[in-house]
């Protein structure tokens, strides 16, 4: 696995865990891609923790678009937000959608996510193209820009050990470095389009 990052002094694009149960594999999935995709790259990429966020089920008494929000953790998880210039959303397909948490956390703010490049990576049995498809509706809904590029990353039963986590992630996700390092690129692009 990757393990370096080269420096730079970028705009910064948070690689999002999007899954945070106990036993979860999709921090050492996000982290190679964040690798990956760092590598070479004039981009910051940062892994940015949904259970380290650890919002509640959405409590804002009115719409995020309104932008008056109650709570601390709501204004917390809007700065840092806004302080990213691009997402990576790494998630596991759940019953053929996407994660509930990664949904509440998109749906505590709205203005925070505009314009920004979008890029999806979901994993699978079979990759995980349909959470892929209904994130990025909703990514749409937000005004995101979803990327062309995405990742179906297939994970089945031979990569993954009697605890379930990944024998050897080198050898599962080495396939997809072309596809990560495509990402990068359109990341990369779209920025520069602004
Ligand atoms: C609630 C739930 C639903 C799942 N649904 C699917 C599915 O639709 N397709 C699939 O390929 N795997 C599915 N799986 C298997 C996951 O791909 C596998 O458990 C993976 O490790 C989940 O990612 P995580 O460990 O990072 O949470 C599901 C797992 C869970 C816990």
């Amino acid at each position: 696995m990757p393990t370096t990052c080269e420096p730079s002094t970028g705009d910064r694009i948070a690689v999002v865990v999007g899954s945070t149960r106990p036993g979860r594999i999709c921090p050492g999935i996000a982290a190679w891609i964040r690798d990956v995709a760092q590598q070479g790259s004039p981009l910051r990429h940062e892994l940015l923790d949904l259970a380290d966020v650890g919002l509640p089920l959405l409590d804002e008494p009115l719409m995020a678009a309104l932008q008056r929000y109650e709570h601390q953790h709501t204004r917390r998880w809007s700065a840092t937000v806004s302080s990213y210039d691009g997402f990576v959303f790494v998630f596991p397909q759940y019953n053929w959608g996407y994660p509930a948490v990664l949904k509440n956390a998109l749906d505590f703010l709205y203005h925070e996510w505009r314009a920004k490049p979008a890029a999806v990576a979901s994993y699978g049995t079979r990759g995980g193209n349909k959470g892929i498809a209904q994130l990025r509706t909703v990514l749409q809904g937000l005004h995101m820009r979803p990327l062309q590029q995405h990742l179906e990353l297939v994970i089945t039963e031979t990569d993954i050990d009697d605890n379930w986590q990944l024998k050897d992630i080198d050898t599962t996700l080495r396939p997809y470095r072309d596809q990560i390092r495509a990402v990068d690129k359109q990341i990369r692009e779209a920025l520069n389009a602004l």
